[in-house]
C-alpha cells in the first residue's frame, strides 16, 4: 500500500514539507461521482462486514462538522489559512459521507441526515468536549499542536483503512468509489502533517502531543461510534499481515514527526483488537 499524495499540494523544502493552501483551494471539489453506477450493487450487493465498515465511515465523515466545531474554538481560527483548509476539508468530508451513504441506500439501508441525526443524539452528551478545547486553548496553544497531530494519524489511518477496504471488498464499484475518496484524504494528509511538524518545533508542545497521544489517542470514530463497531473497523481493516504492516508504516510516519518517535499507537491498537 502506498501513499495517494496529490502531488502539487506539497513543496518539499529540505527536511520540512509545507502545504500550499492556494494550490489545494484550486483543487477542493465535492467529490465527483456521476460516473459511479451505484445501481449495480442490486445485482452485486456487498458482504455485511462491508457494509457494517461503510457504516462506521458514513458516520464518522458526517461528524467532521462536529470537529471542526471544536477546532475553531481554539486558536487555530485565528489563522486565515488554517480557517480557509478547515472550511474546504468540512465539505470535502461532507461528500465522502454523502457519497458513501449512496452505497448504503443501495443496500436498503438508513443514510444522510436520517443515519447522521441517530448518531448526534447518541453522542449528545459530548457538549463539554467543545469546552475542554476551549478552555485548554485559553492558556496554551500546544492544544493546536495536539489537534494537528492527532488530525494527521486520524487522516493517515483513515486513507489507509479506505484503500484497505477497497482491496478487500474488490467491487467493481466500490473500490474505484473507494480510492477515489482515498485520493483526496491524501490532500488533508498534506494539510495535518505540515501543522503538525510546524508546531512541534518546541519541547513544551512535544511534551504536551506526546502525552496527550499516550493518553488519549484512539482510532478515529471511536468517540462517536459503539465500541463493538471500532473493534469490527480494525478487526477488518487492519488485521492479518498486511494491516500488521500497514500499521507498521503509520506509525512510522508517527515517528518521524518532532519528538513523537516510539509511540506505537496505531500497532497497539491493531494489537489489542486484530491480532
Ligand atoms: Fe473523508
Ligand atoms: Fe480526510
Amino acid at each position: 500500500m502506498h501513499d495517494v499524495h496529490d502531488d502539487t499540494t506539497w513543496e518539499r523544502g529540505g527536511a520540512r514539507m509545507r502545504f500550499d493552501i492556494d494550490r489545494y483551494l484550486d483543487k477542493v471539489a465535492a467529490l465527483d461521482d456521476s460516473d459511479i453506477d451505484y445501481e449495480r450493487f442490486a445485482d452485486e450487493p456487498l458482504s455485511d462486514d462491508v457494509l457494517r465498515c461503510l457504516r462506521y465511515m458514513h458516520d464518522v465523515e458526517h461528524h467532521t462538522t462536529c470537529y471542526l466545531r471544536d477546532l475553531l474554538v481554539t486558536s487555530a481560527h485565528e489563522d486565515p489559512a488554517v480557517t480557509s483548509f478547515l472550511a474546504m476539508w468540512s465539505y470535502e468530508e461532507f461528500w465522502h459521507g454523502e457519497a458513501i451513504g449512496k452505497v448504503l441506500e443501495a443496500h436498503g439501508e438508513l443514510a444522510g441526515r436520517d443515519r447522521v441525526a441517530l448518531t448526534r443524539r447518541r453522542v449528545g452528551a459530548d457538549r463539554l468536549r467543545t469546552l475542554g478545547f476551549m478552555a485548554v486553548s485559553s492558556f496554551t496553544d500546544n492544544v493546536v499542536a495536539i489537534a494537528m497531530t492527532w488530525g494527521a494519524i486520524n487522516e493517515w489511518t483513515t486513507q489507509a483503512g479506505y484503500l484497505r477496504l477497497a482491496s478487500v471488498a474488490d467491487h467493481d464499484v466500490l473500490s474505484p468509489l473507494l480510492r477515489r475518496i482515498a485520493r483526496q484524504e491524501g490532500r488533508h494528509i498534506d494539510f495535518y502533517a505540515s501543522q503538525a511538524e510546524e508546531r512541534l518545533t518546541s519541547r513544551s508542545a512535544q511534551r504536551w502531543v506526546r502525552t496527550a497521544l499516550k493518553a488519549k489517542w484512539k482510532p478515529v470514530g471511536s468517540n462517536v461510534m459503539p465500541n463493538a463497531e471500532t473493534d469490527h473497523l480494525v478487526r477488518m481493516l487492519f488485521g492479518g499481515s498486511e494491516g500488521a504492516a500497514m500499521s507498521e508504516r503509520i506509525d512510522e510516519r508517527i515517528d518521524r514527526l518532532p519528538g513523537l518517535a516510539g509511540l506505537g499507537l496505531v500497532d497497539d491498537v491493531r494489537r489489542s483488537v486484530a491480532a
